[in-house]
C-alpha cells in the first residue's frame, strides 16, 4: 500500500483534497451462500491480500483531510453475504461515494458473459449497501460536481448518457468517476505493454487498433453507438475537467484530448487528489 498525491489543475476557487481508491476486490464469503462460493473466495483472495489494509488507509486518511472517499468500483470482487455485510459496515463508517465495477455484480467471477441482463439479476441487493446510485449518480463538493458513472462492462448505456447531460445543465465543472478509462494513447500503450497481441481494457478503443492489437475475443469490448456519443460528448463538453478510474490494477495519470486529466489508481494504492 502507498499514498500518491496528485494536483490537477480545474480552476475551482478554493482548493480541496478527495481521496480516492479503487479496485480493492473484497473476497469474504461463509456457507451462506455455499460451498462454491467459499472455494471461490479462497481462490480469489490470494490476488488481493491488501484489500482491507488498503480501506483502513483510504478511511484515515480521508478523516486526516475531512475529505470524501470516492471509490470506482470493484469494492467486492464478487456478490456475497459477507462480502456486501462488510461493504455496508465500511460505507456506514466512512463518507464514500461509489462507481460501480464490472465485478460489483459478478456472482461467480468470469462463469459468464455479463451484460445489463446479468447485472440485474444482482443490482438491487448490491445497490441496498451503498448511500449513492452506483450507476449513475451526482455529489457537489467545493462547487465540483463529482458525477458517477458505470462502464463496467465496456460500454455506457443510455440511461447514463441522458444522466450525464442533465447533470452538464447544472453549469458546475464536472469530475466524472468511472471504473473503466478512456482511450488516449499513452495508457494504451502502458496497458497493452509487452503483449504483441491482446486487450488493453479500455473505453472506445479504435477499430484500427483492435484489428491490429487485439485477439478476436476482445472485439467484445467494441465500443457501441450509445458509448461512442457519449466519448464524443465527454471530450468536446468544457465543463468535463477530469476522469478518476480504475480497472487497470496499477497507477496512471495523462490527459484524455489533450485537454481531460485522467487518473487510475491501482488496487493497493490511496490517491489524495488535489483539485486547485
Ligand atoms: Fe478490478
Amino acid at each position: 500500500m502507498s499514498i500518491i498525491e496528485t494536483k490537477i489543475e480545474i480552476g475551482v476557487k478554493k482548493p480541496f483534497r478527495v481521496v480516492h481508491i479503487s479496485d480493492t476486490h473484497l473476497t469474504y464469503a461463509d456457507m451462506r451462500d455455499g460451498e462454491r462460493k467459499v472455494a471461490l473466495a479462497e481462490r480469489r483472495s490470494q490476488y488481493f491480500k491488501e484489500a482491507e489494509d488498503t480501506l483502513a488507509l483510504a478511511a484515515e486518511t480521508a478523516k486526516r483531510y475531512d475529505a470524501p472517499i470516492l471509490h470506482t468500483g470493484d469494492l467486492s470482487d464478487f456478490v456475497s453475504v459477507a462480502n456486501l455485510e462488510r461493504v455496508k459496515q465500511y460505507v456506514e463508517k466512512t463518507d464514500l461515494f461509489m462507481a460501480a465495477g464490472n465485478h460489483e455484480f459478478s456472482l461467480y467471477v468470469g462463469e459468464a458473459k455479463e451484460d445489463a441482463a446479468y447485472r440485474n439479476q444482482s443490482l438491487a441487493k448490491v445497490q441496498a449497501v451503498y448511500r449513492n446510485d452506483i450507476r449513475a449518480s451526482s455529489r457537489t463538493v467545493e462547487g465540483v460536481n463529482f458525477i458517477a458513472l458505470d462502464n463496467g462492462y465496456y460500454q455506457f448505456d443510455a440511461e447514463v448518457l441522458a444522466f450525464l447531460k442533465k447533470e452538464v445543465e447544472k453549469g458546475l465543472p464536472i469530475v466524472l468517476m468511472m471504473h473503466t478509462p478512456l482511450y488516449e494513447p499513452a495508457l494504451y500503450q502502458k496497458a497493452l505493454g509487452a503483449k504483441k497481441k491482446g486487450s488493453a481494457y479500455l473505453i472506445d478503443v479504435s477499430e484500427e487498433l483492435m484489428e491490429r492489437d487485439y485477439d478476436p475475443r476482445h472485439f467484445a469490448q467494441k465500443a457501441d453507438a450509445v458509448t461512442h456519443e457519449i466519448v464524443e460528448y465527454i471530450v468536446s463538453q468544457p465543463l468535463i475537467k477530469a476522469i478518476v478510474s480504475g480497472h487497470l490494477h496499477f497507477d496512471f495519470e495523462s490527459k484524455v484530448a489533450d485537454r481531460i486529466s485522467q487518473v487510475v489508481t491501482s488496487c493497493t494504492t490511496v490517491r489524495v487528489i488535489e483539485f486547485v
